[in-house]
């Protein structure tokens, strides 16, 4: 129970009539008593070619009409259609209808064929003797990502440069993800990202900034990566000593390649003459013979390339060893 004020026939009775007149003034205006609808939208991410449906939550049963506007408000020049559930149920279509909307029971707008500009606010106004409605949704119109691409500024880049690394994408694709060699990239003080991700840009290259980078872009809907785009970190100074290096290391790739053909040169001839040294005595037993041989003379195979076509001295060790055999299966 409340205090009761010092003078109840005073003021108090002015106020609470005037208050009480004010109200009955107000309650007939007709879009303020209007209660607030919710709309839910099914699928919740709707995708660019498909459909989604926008429907009143709990629509009134005696429900007479409802509009719905592709707008924030209930503008006439933004009304998409009319519906009237009837029986039978009619639907008149407004200066916003694309040919793409229907309306059902519940009040329930359907859009076939959505496109990313069907992105946008849509309101319900509900006409009902008891319950008038009015509410808007935010439809969000999502698109399968097409693969986004890297492009860096440069590709070789000098230690300590610096260089941006772009990913081309959507405008639609929400995050923006880069990776290096596979791995996420996370940003630092030499790895710096543009607001939007879109732009890598990496300050005071080293060696550890070379590799393949791809940028990956998400949205609800979809999740793309890119091909990798490669980066290599030159160790030369930038600047002005740019050909001196180059040479320097053109003549280091010619010396080490050489030195490469010459070592492989050597080798093929080492085993080329090894080879046809031992087909000769491919004839069995022999070949323990022979290899219990070298460690008296270490080059035999090499210094004799020329002979082995004579069979001299191989016949002659045969020879002088299969006694030893008998003799061994002898004893
Ligand atoms: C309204 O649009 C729908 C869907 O395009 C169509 O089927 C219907 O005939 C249209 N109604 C009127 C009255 O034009
Ligand atoms: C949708 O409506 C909200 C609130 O009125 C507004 O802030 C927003 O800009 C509108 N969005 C579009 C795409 O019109
Ligand atoms: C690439 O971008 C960086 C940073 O903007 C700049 O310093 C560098 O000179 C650019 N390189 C080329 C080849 O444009
Ligand atoms: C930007 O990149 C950072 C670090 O990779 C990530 O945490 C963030 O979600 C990204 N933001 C956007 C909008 O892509
Ligand atoms: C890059 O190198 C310069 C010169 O060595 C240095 O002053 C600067 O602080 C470095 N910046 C970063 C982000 O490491
Ligand atoms: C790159 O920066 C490092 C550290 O500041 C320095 O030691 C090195 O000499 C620089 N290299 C070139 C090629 O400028």
């Amino acid at each position: 129970m409340g205090r009761i004020p010092p003078t109840p026939g005073g003021p108090w009775t002015g106020i609470l009539l005037a208050a009480s007149v004010l109200g009955s003034c107000l309650q007939p205006a007709p879009a303020q008593t209007q209660a607030p609808v919710s709309i839910v939208l099914t699928p919740p991410s709707p995708v660019v070619g498909r459909g989604v449906s926008l429907a009143p939550h709990n629509p009134p049963q005696d429900l007479v009409t409802c509009n719905w506007y592709r707008s924030a408000t209930s503008d006439e020049n933004s009304r998409i259609l009319s519906y009237y559930p009837g029986p039978p149920p009619v639907q008149s279509n407004g200066s916003a209808h694309t040919g793409r909307e229907t309306a059902g029971p519940g009040c329930a707008l359907t859009i076939a064929g959505l496109t990313l500009s069907d992105t946008g606010n849509y309101t319900v106004r509900i006409e009902s003797p008891t319950s008038p409605g009015l509410g808007s949704v935010y439809l969000r119109v999502y698109e399968m990502l097409p693969r986004p691409t890297v492009t860096p500024n440069q590709t070789q880049v000098p230690e300590n440069g610096t260089f941006t690394l772009t990913c081309n994408t959507s405008p639609s694709a929400d995050t923006v993800l880069w990776l290096l060699d596979g791995a996420s990239l996370v940003p630092s003080e030499r790895l710096v990202l543009s607001p939007d991700n879109r732009t890598l840009t990496v300050l005071n290259a080293t060696r550890g900034d070379a590799g393949t980078y791809r940028c990956e872009v998400r949205n609800l809907v979809s999740t793309s990566r890119s091909e990798p785009s490669t980066v290599t970190v030159a160790y030369a100074p930038s600047p002005g000593a740019h050909s001196g290096l180059s040479a320097g290391a053109v003549a280091g790739i010619v010396i080490g390649s050489l030195a490469g053909v010459a070592l492989v040169g050597v080798m093929a001839y080492f085993l080329y003459s090894r080879c046809r040294n031992k087909t000769p005595t491919e004839n069995g037993a022999p070949v323990l013979v022979y290899e219990n041989l070298p460690p008296t003379a270490g080059a035999g195979p090499v210094a004799q390339p020329g002979s082995p076509p004579d069979p001299g001295p191989t016949y002659e060790t045969l020879q002088a060893r299969q006694p030893d055999l008998y003799e061994e299966l002898k004893k």
